[in-house]
């Protein structure tokens, strides 16, 4: 069988996680294309592959978009016309909608929001597409080798995006908080980041997909001890508020977003 050409544009955070995660992925050529120097020096030195700085021509295959919101118009704009009309175009772009990709170019368009744990092949990757069916079968190929894949309407992608594309910064963000803590009564800043790391290593195995957060969060506390003092104490000071607020103000940026780049 021949294989699908796949191009990656930007190699940051999320397009070097890309590269991780395909690397378990049979029935693939890897193209990339990274601006920056330095960038493209790193990612040699870890994968011992070089981008390309630039695009000459993309003749079939997909190309994955990897590139920041204020680099779209930009990067349509030098590049629409190197790219055939049968490349399938796979955007994780925050907020930018497929009509807004439409406007640029005539392709066929897969909009995702996968997050970083694409990297690691455990992602969920939230999709929306402009046609029917599995083109190049690249959504069971190659996406679902890197993670969950699930179809959603594209008025979810806001929330999605808030909660999943940003995902891994709300554990991160708990988890320093809670270092932090550990710290200032007393622990070493070394042992309180390791007691975390562990306790963040070990939670995957602790959560059962048939039981829900809240189940789990019943199961470790006991009347009157420990762990219920602690979670009284988040209730009165209206942490369900406090992050239902960043949720909404991550929601209202990524639709914020959206409509910069419609009006561009
Ligand atoms: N990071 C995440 O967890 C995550 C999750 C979901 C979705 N996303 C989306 O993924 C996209 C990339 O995010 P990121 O965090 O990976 O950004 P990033 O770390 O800034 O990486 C983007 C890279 O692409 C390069 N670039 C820009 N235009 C280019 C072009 N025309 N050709 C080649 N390279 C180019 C950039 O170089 P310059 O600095 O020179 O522009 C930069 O090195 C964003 O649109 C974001 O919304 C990210």
């Amino acid at each position: 069988m021949e294989k699908l050409d796949i191009h990656i544009v930007g190699l940051g955070n999320l397009g070097s996680a890309f590269l991780k995660g395909l690397n378990i992925v049979d029935g693939i050529n890897l193209f990339l294309y990274e601006d920056l120097d330095v960038v493209r020096q790193s990612i040699n030195d870890e994968f011992s592959i070089t981008p390309d700085d630039s695009i000459i021509s993309i003749q079939n295959g997909v190309l994955i978009l990897c590139i920041k919101p204020q680099n779209i118009n930009n990067f349509f704009t030098n590049n629409k016309d190197k790219i055939d009309p049968d490349v399938l175009i796979c955007s994780p772009v925050a907020g930018l909608e497929i009509k807004t990709i439409e406007s640029f170019i005539d392709n066929k368009i897969l909009r995702i929001m996968p997050n970083l744990l694409i990297g690691d092949n455990k992602g969920f990757i939230p999709y929306v597409s402009n046609y029917d069916g599995d083109y190049f079968t690249f959504k069971k190929n190659v996406l679902a080798k890197l993670g969950a894949i699930k179809e959603f309407d594209e008025a979810m992608f806001p929330i999605i995006t808030a909660l999943s594309g940003s995902g891994p910064a709300w554990y991160y963000e708990l988890s320093s908080q809670l270092v932090n803590s550990g710290q200032e009564l007393g622990l070493s800043l070394d042992d309180s980041e390791m007691i975390i790391k562990e306790l963040v290593k070990a939670l995957p195995t602790l959560v059962a997909e048939d039981s829900s957060f809240k189940d789990l969060v019943e199961q470790v506390k006991s009347p009157n001890g420990t762990t219920e003092a602690g979670l009284n104490s988040l209730n009165n000071d209206s942490f369900d508020r406090i992050i239902l607020d960043a949720i909404q103000k991550a929601t209202h940026r990524s639709t914020e977003i959206s409509r910069e780049l419609s009006n561009e």
